[in-house]
């Protein structure tokens, strides 16, 4: 009995001394508990996910203050850089549809939410504007990163309420020599300031993205590690799509499985409506429907990307769920994989994608008038209109402002994907009509050459053939081991 009442007795006091603490420090303790949920990851709240010391996984505050010193050498005096987060958009009143940042914001600021802007400059150093959310909105939507976590979290030199930006930002724009603007993500917010038409108006105002893309383009070696990361998921989930295919040769089911696999892996989404076509659907370049079944002896073609904490990963590969490739489909095959190898050889430090998309046009020229597919130059286009491959990072076409002409450099990732799409009624040889292929893998260009990325899927026909059918039926997450095994 006695041992019961000074439990209690000590139990009581506790919870007094809990109240008293919170009584004392009041705000402290309520702005230390606000900031324990900044509605995104931490390390605190995902320990399992990040270290201390990242803002985002894998990225360190640390590289964060890097890129905005790197910006802020690309930046010509007296200019400043406004960086809007990208918007929601609404599928009904109060229904969003999912939410993506803009690739600029999150590589400047690490914050992923919606509804702020960062402006950066040589005076200011990085100044983050942050919405406010109502008791209302922190009922509807949990709860958001506000000017605190701006300073404390994401390292921000200055941090206001949005409310305040009409009285900051004007004048921080009259003092500027030049602005610089993410374009796609452009607010009304900051556009319609009177300060920032006048600049306009004078030709003050430029695209952030020439000075972002320059140093996106190259990745540094956290930014690699989670493009290898998100590169290795894709494959996997490809992979484990591949042997769902002969048991389920539909486009809906097999864009449904690729999607399953990316997420319960890690992604945190796809990186773009996955390309499932079956058949004739195969050359149809950004095929989108996924809405057939996949008849016996068909082709499939699958172009996949997921993302993992901002960065994506982008592969294609195509086969044929029945099992086995027909002779002509073989024959095709063969001519794009030689592609694919040999503009991969090229891959170094000096050469530019614009180089090996020229080698790639004539190996399948030359490959498509030996089969008698292509009987005059003109047309080559028709077979393919697409570009050899493109840089990848945090856009799935990412540093789209850097020319295709511009050397490659160590850190740079580069998608390297020949493809043949011919249409039903091109006039070539019936038995090619209608078929589509692409075979796509990713790149980092290394000191010495290359490093394939999306290496560990297969692409070989006899490899695929036999993997179709050795380990097809009945394979899961749960044999994951032996699908290890059959494909090292
Ligand atoms: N995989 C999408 C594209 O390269 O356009
Ligand atoms: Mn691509």
């Amino acid at each position: 009995m006695q041992i019961l009442l000074r439990k209690l007795l000590h139990t009581m006091s506790r919870k007094r001394i809990e109240f008293d603490v919170f009584q004392a420090v009041g705000r402290r303790t309520y702005s230390t508990r606000k900031l324990a949920d900044i509605g995104q990851p931490t390390p605190a709240s995902h320990p399992q996910l990040m270290k201390e010391g990242e803002i985002t996984p894998g990225i360190t505050a640390e590289e964060y203050i890097g890129r905005r010193e790197r910006l802020l050498e690309l930046l010509p005096e007296r200019s400043l850089a406004i960086i809007a987060s990208a918007p929601v958009k609404m599928m009904t009143d109060v229904v969003p549809y999912t939410f993506r940042q803009d690739a600029d914001y999150l590589y400047i600021t690490g914050c992923q939410q919606p509804g702020g802007l960062a402006v950066l400059g040589h005076e200011c150093g990085l100044c983050m504007f942050m919405p406010e959310a109502t008791p209302h909105d922190i009922l509807w939507q949990g709860q958001i990163a506000g000017i605190d976590a701006a300073k404390e979290v994401f390292r921000a030199e200055q941090a206001y309420p949005m409310s305040k930006l009409y009285d900051i930002l004007p004048d921080m724009i009259r003092r500027s020599a030049k602005l610089f603007h993410n374009v796609q993500t452009a607010t009304p917010t900051y556009m319609d300031l009177e300060a920032f038409q006048k600049a306009a108006y004078v030709d003050k105002v430029k695209a952030l993205s020439s000075l972002t893309h320059e140093l996106r383009w190259v990745k540094s070696p956290a930014e690699i590690n989670l493009m290898k990361e998100s590169a290795s998921i894709a494959c996997q989930a490809l992979l484990q799509t591949m042997f769902h295919s002969k048991k389920y040769p539909n486009e809906g089911m097999l864009s449904a499985k690729v999607e399953y696999e990316c997420k319960m892996r890690g992604a945190q989404r796809m990186a773009f409506n996955p390309v499932v076509g079956g058949g004739p659907n195969g050359s149809v370049i950004h095929y989108f429907r996924n809405d057939q079944k996949i008849n016996d002896g068909d082709l499939v073609l699958m172009d996949v990307g997921c993302e993992l904490h901002g960065y994506v990963s982008d592969l294609t590969r195509t086969w044929p769920p029945c099992g086995s490739f027909s002779s002509e489909q073989e024959e095709l095959y063969d001519l794009i994989l030689k592609t694919n190898k040999e503009c991969m050889t090229l891959c170094k430090p000096g050469t530019s994608i614009h180089q090996m998309h020229n080698y790639s046009v004539e190996l399948l020229s030359k490959g498509f008038k030996e089969l008698g597919i292509l009987k005059n130059d003109k047309f080559y286009h028709q077979l393919n209109p697409t570009s050899i491959g493109h840089y990848l990072g945090m856009d799935v076409h990412d540093s789209s402002m850097i020319s295709c002409d511009r050397p490659l450099k160590p850190g740079v990732v580069i998608t390297i994907e020949p493809g043949v799409y011919i249409p039903s009624s091109f006039d070539c040889p019936e038995r090619y009509q209608g078929i589509g292929i692409r075979i796509e893998d990713e790149v980092l260009i290394t000191e010495t050459g290359y490093e394939v990325l999306t290496g560990s899927m297969p692409k070989e026909v006899k490899h695929i053939e036999s993997l179709l059918n050795e380990y097809s039926l009945g394979i899961g997450m749960e044999n994951h081991k032996s699908v290890r095994a059959a494909t090292s």
